[in-house]
């Protein structure tokens, strides 16, 4: 487990809100304890990592697979699995900093990403971690399942953090046309346009989700270490031309997509239609290559001319990725939303912090710009303590 201290005030009254985030690299559930206040104006006071056991984790990314044995089943299951984890990440919180649930507004918890079809017939997207466990386990009210309302307005359900990048990242002097991107297993931009309202955001494609997969299966490692062993490889420029042909990269927004698109077989069937060995190190830097390029690409298309990009998410982690996007964008300043005074690796929970004052307060918080969702909603629903 890794944290943050902070000391946090003992005074009895509610105040604080629970983020819990667990991204789809499956590498832990990040959480924070923050304070929002009726202006809006968000402070981080503690933030950790709790780990995911690793009979869950490897239960999780078989039934992010599709067309598993007994899938219903192994959902109900893991359901109630992660209710639990993330309830118990919750007492953590609570036990570390001295609190009591009368002390927490609300818990927002994202939940851990199964499905999401935002493009199906019948759209849906499938988060579990039951919130009845987590606000009965804790005793203070949990909000979740914040992606279906906005697909019920037609909307993809996602990204939902730009709002929150809004309200943290955007140029109070309306000068700057900034960026923020979110590298986790997929990457997200959102475009914050220095003069006016016209936010944007959506998934620009893999971010270190191919990667991971390439390195568990090639180098024995969860991920690639700052970049080191992409490092020692070179771009393989056929493979990356059959790579950036995927449909999905010349997609127009809004449009948003998962790890079981992005996957292992994914990568394979592309080295397939390459149709000759190329080596794993080659192959992990090609991964990398295409990371950037579909993110410097849609940034380098935005209009008026993105100047600043603010990274978060464990991409900031990986050296050379971070050294690439600013070489592919020489005209951006690239740098990691600590310049804006938030750790990169702790956007995404207070984000869901963020989005539970909003459901608390009765406030809608999707964009229709972003999801595409036909009027703006108020997200996820409220389990009482
Ligand atoms: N030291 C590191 N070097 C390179 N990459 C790292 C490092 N630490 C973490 N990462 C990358 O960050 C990922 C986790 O990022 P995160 O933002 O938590 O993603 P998600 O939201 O999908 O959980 C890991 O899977 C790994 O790819
Ligand atoms: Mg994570």
């Amino acid at each position: 487990m890794s944290s943050a201290e902070s000391p946090l005030t003992t005074s009895e009254a509610p105040q604080y809100f629970i983020g819990l985030m667990s991204g789809t690299s499956l590498d832990a559930i990040d959480t924070v304890i923050c304070t929002i206040d009726s202006a809006n104006n968000f402070s981080l006071l503690y933030s950790e990592t709790y780990p995911i056991p690793d009979q869950i984790k490897k239960d999780l990314l078989t039934l992010s697979q599709k067309q598993q044995a007994n899938e219903l089943d192994q959902y109900a299951k893991l359901d109630v699995q992660m209710g639990h984890l993330f309830a118990d990440c919750c007492l953590h919180l609570l036990a570390k900093n001295n609190l009591k649930p009368e002390q927490i507004c609300a818990i927002g918890s994202h939940g851990q990403t199964l499905r999401h079809y935002p493009e199906n017939q019948y759209p849906t997207t499938l988060q579990i971690g039951d919130p009845n466990i987590i606000a009965h386990s804790t005793g203070i009210t949990t909000i979740a399942d914040f992606r279906r309302k906005d697909m019920a307005a037609g909307g993809q359900g996602a990204p939902l953090v730009p709002p929150f990048h809004q309200a943290l990242f955007k140029d109070i002097n309306n000068e700057i046309n900034r960026v923020v991107v979110n590298i986790g297993g997929i990457a997200n931009i959102t475009f914050l346009p220095a003069s006016s309202d016209g936010v944007l955001g959506y998934d620009t494609g893999p971010g270190n989700g191919l990667m991971d997969d390439w390195c568990i299966q090639h180098f024995n490692c969860a991920y690639d270490p700052s970049g080191s062993y992409a490092a020692l490889g070179k771009v393989d420029s056929n493979l990356l031309t059959l790579l950036l042909s995927d449909p999905f990269l010349a997609q127009k927004a809004p449009k948003s997509t998962g790890r079981e698109y992005f996957s292992y077989q994914w990568i394979k069937i592309h080295l397939k239609q390459a149709q000759y060995e190329i080596n794993p190190l080659d192959v992990l830097t090609t991964l990398l290559e295409l990371t950037c390029l579909s993110i410097s690409n849609e940034v380098s298309s935005l209009r008026p001319a993105v100047s600043e990009l603010l990274v978060c998410g464990g991409g900031v982690k990986n050296t050379l990725l971070m050294q690439r996007l600013q070489e592919l964008m020489p005209e951006v300043s690239v740098s990691s939303t600590e310049k804006h005074g938030l750790h990169p690796d702790w956007v995404e929970a207070s984000a869901f912090a963020w989005l539970a004052h909003q459901t608390l307060n009765g406030l809608t918080a999707n964009l229709p710009s972003v999801t595409g969702a036909r009027n703006k909603v108020i997200l996820g629903a409220i389990w009482q303590a």
